[in-house]
């Protein structure tokens, strides 16, 4: 390593100056005097995280983003190698490396990198070359955090599911009604006549309790697929907050359950239709007092979400509880309709919760791990449009 004296190995060559006009292109007419704090500019002004390293591995540049997305402690002392300050991302500081080496560079690729928290994200880069009157100067990274994108795709991906598994739903559910219906008439006709034959009455009693049992799940899938009407109003969400707990504390009948509440007063009214809504988060709050067997502590939380420059965007609700987590398996399915681990579940609750949080133009989400309790956001948007508007009102 080298001290404040190290300059970068690409410089503008010889006889430009800060201040004076270079041209873009050799040959190119000076439309502009471009100047080093020009390139700067537009490095750190760049809507990408960029970072470039000299032929010696030895890092120039890296702009916020950059440091933002990789997670670097503050900014980046110039002439350090680039695996020591990429030394929480050692893959990425040996592509750097490679790319030096080779000819033909990757035109775009991806790759896992770890955060401090140690949520994994996904960023899409491309390497290129910084090219030099004797061979390459160095190499630029040019990178964007794609975990965003990926998660808004594949919530794409599983409303498409969602869409085609609900018709397919409605329509295969009449067709097994019927049927059912006529079962369950036979049934206790039989039973009737073998009143006197106990073991027989027993085994008709079971098809009974069996064709209930699909019946049930009939109607969920039914409850599921049906068309969601809203009617929506400008609402504050704490009254209807404490409205679900107090239906959820009922429901389970939980005495251990303690609830704390976290409203922030700045939270503005939203347009929402209280009787849907209301169900997401009895749904939710059941699911969380089964999930802690009526001992441990949920969390409801209220809060207004910012944008830069704008009045609250959206207000975020959050349900947490002290229960066991979530397996994987299950996380990453869990808003499925039939996504059940109880003896007794439907598996409904939170695939019926997502749909009507979604016709409310809102997303949900869940943070879990075994053993760390889990954590239910609902983000539902103040207005119809970004800043500043009057919240909508009614919608079919
Ligand atoms: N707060 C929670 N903690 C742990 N697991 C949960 C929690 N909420 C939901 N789950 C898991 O998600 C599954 C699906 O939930 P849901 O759709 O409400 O259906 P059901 O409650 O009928 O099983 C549950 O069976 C459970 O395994
Ligand atoms: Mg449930």
């Amino acid at each position: 390593m080298t001290g404040g004296a190290w300059t970068p190995r690409f410089d503008r060559g010889e006889g430009a100056r800060e201040g004076e006009g270079v041209s873009l292109m050799p040959g190119e007419a000076v439309r502009a005097p471009v100047t080093d704090a020009f390139f700067r500019r537009v490095v750190e002004g760049m809507r990408c995280g960029v970072m470039t390293i000299d032929r010696d591995g030895l890092v120039v540049t890296v702009n916020d983003i950059a440091r933002q997305i990789l997670d670097l402690d503050g900014p980046v002392e110039p002439g350090r190698p680039v695996e020591e300050v990429l030394a929480r991302h050692p893959r990425l500081a040996e592509v750097l490396r490679a790319s030096l080496e080779m000819s033909h560079l990757p035109n775009r690729a991806e790759m896992e990198i770890r955060s401090r928290e140690d949520d994994g994200r996904t960023i899409g880069f491309t390497v290129s070359t910084i090219p030099g009157d004797g061979g390459p100067e160095g190499i630029a990274l040019f990178f964007k955090d794609l975990t965003q994108v990926e998660r808004q795709e594949e919530q794409e991906r599983l409303r498409d599911r969602l869409a085609a598994l609900g018709q397919m739903t409605a329509s295969l559910a009449h067709e097994i009604r019927n049927p059912l219906a006529s079962i369950d008439v036979t049934a206790t006709l039989l039973r009737r006549k073998l009143r006197d034959r106990e073991e027989e009455r027993r085994l008709v009693e079971k098809i009974a309790a069996e064709v209930a049992r699909m019946s049930r799940t009939v109607t969920h899938a039914l409850e599921f697929a049906r068309a969601i009407r809203l009617e929506r109003k400008p609402q504050s969400l704490a009254p209807l907050l404490d409205a679900a707990i107090e239906e959820a504390l009922t429901r389970c009948g939980a005495e251990g359950v303690r609830v704390a509440r976290e409203y922030d007063a700045e939270a503005p009214p939203v347009a929402v239709d209280a009787n849907h809504l209301r169900q997401v988060f009895v749904n939710l709050l059941v699911n969380a007092c089964e999930a802690m067997e009526g001992d441990g502590q949920v969390t409801v939380a209220l809060r207004a979400v910012s944008r830069p420059g704008c009045s609250p965007g959206a207000v975020e609700v959050e349900i947490r509880d002290t229960g066991p987590g979530i397996e994987p398996e299950v996380l990453e399915k869990i808003f499925y309709p039939f996504v059940t681990t109880k003896q007794e579940g439907s598996g409904i609750g939170l695939a019926l919760a997502r749909k009507i949080v979604e016709c409310h133009h809102g997303m949900i989400d869940v943070r879990s791990r075994p053993g760390e309790g889990a954590s239910f956001l609902v983000r539902l948007p103040v207005g119809e449009t970004s800043c500043g508007s009057e919240p909508g009102t009614g919608e079919a």
